[in-house]
C-alpha cells in the first residue's frame, strides 16, 4: 500500500488523474472501474481537461462503475448513470457501448450481479479501480459486515451512508436504501487500484483503513492485502494517520523522486 500526501483536493485529483493517463497511454485499451460520489469529482474534471487539451483518448476503453442505487432509472437526476454521463462520458469519447454501470432496475437482480461479474472477466478483467471511502470506512457500497469476499450482488445500505449520501437528495426518505454493489473480492481482482480521500470526515475510516487491523468493520482495510494500492490523500483525510510523516519521508526519497 502505497500513501501519498498532497496539500490539497486538487492536487489530490491531479495526482490521480495522473495515475490514470500514465495508464491509458502505456494502455490504451485498459479496462477501468469508476466511482461516483463527491470524492472523484476532480480526477474526472482533470481527466476531462486532459482529453480535450492533451489528447488523451479514451475511445478503446472499457469501464465498469462499482454500483447503482436499486429502484432508480437510468435517467433519475441521482443515479450513477446519470452522475456518469453527467460528470464524464459525456465529455470524453468513450464508446457508449463500453460503458457498464449497474442496473439499478433489472428484473431479475441475482442474475443481473452474475452477468455483470461474467462481462468484467471477459474484458479481461479490471485494469485499474478508482475508489472513494465511506465514512464508515465502505468501499463501493460493502458496509461493515461485508464478507471480504463478496462479489457483485444487492446490499441494504447502513444507515450512516444513507445520511452521508442524503445530502444529494430532497430529504433524507428519497435515498434508497438498497444498492448494486461490485463485492470485495470483485474489488480485489483489480490489478491496481487507487483510493481517494479528501476532508475531515474521512480522517477516522482512512486511519482504520491504512493502519488498523484488517477487518469486515471496515471494508477499505482489506486494500492491506492488495499488490497494488495507492492512497491519495489530503492533508485533513490523512490527520489521524500515525505515520503521516514516514509516508511523506518515504514518497520525498522514492527512487526517482524530484
Ligand atoms: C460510489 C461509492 C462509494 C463512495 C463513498 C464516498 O460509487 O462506491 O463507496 O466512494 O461513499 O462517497 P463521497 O465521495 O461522496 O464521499
Amino acid at each position: 500500500m502505497e500513501i501519498i500526501i498532497r496539500d490539497d483536493y486538487a492536487s489530490v485529483s491531479q495526482q490521480a488523474a495522473v495515475a490514470v493517463a500514465d495508464l491509458l497511454r502505456a494502455q490504451p485499451q485498459a479496462v477501468l472501474g469508476l466511482a461516483t460520489g463527491s470524492t472523484p469529482l476532480g480526477l474526472y474534471q482533470e481527466l476531462i481537461r486532459l482529453h480535450r487539451e492533451e489528447n488523451l483518448d479514451f475511445s478503446q476503453v472499457t469501464t465498469f462503475n462499482l454500483d447503482e442505487y436499486v429502484g432508480l432509472a437510468a435517467d433519475h437526476p441521482q443515479s450513477y448513470h446519470y452522475f456518469m454521463h453527467d460528470n464524464l462520458f459525456r465529455h470524453i469519447n468513450v464508446p457508449h457501448e463500453n460503458i457498464h454501470i449497474p442496473d439499478g432496475t433489472a428484473s431479475d437482480y441475482r442474475a443481473f450481479c452474475e452477468s455483470y461479474e461474467a462481462r468484467i472477466e471477459s474484458c479481461g478483467g479490471i485494469d485499474l479501480q478508482v475508489l472513494g471511502i465511506g465514512s464508515d470506512g465502505h468501499i463501493a457500497f460493502n458496509e461493515p459486515g461485508s464478507s471480504l469476499a463478496s462479489r457483485t450482488r444487492i446490499k441494504t445500505l447502513a444507515r450512516q451512508t444513507i445520511d452521508d449520501n442524503a445530502r444529494f437528495f430532497d430529504s433524507v426518505d428519497d435515498v434508497p436504501i438498497y444498492a448494486i454493489t461490485m463485492g470485495v473480492g470483485t474489488i480485489l481482482d483489480a490489478r491496481k487500484i487507487i483510493l481517494l480521500a479528501n476532508g475531515a470526515n474521512k480522517a477516522s475510516a482512512v486511519a482504520d483503513a491504512v493502519e488498523g487491523p484488517v477487518t469486515s468493520m471496515c471494508t477499505a482495510s482489506v486494500l492491506q492485502n492488495h499488490p497494488d494500492t495507492i492512497f491519495f490523500l489530503d492533508t485533513e483525510a490523512a490527520d489521524q494517520l500515525k505515520m503521516a510523516d514516514e509516508y511523506r519521508w518515504i514518497q520525498d526519497n522514492k527512487p526517482g523522486a524530484p
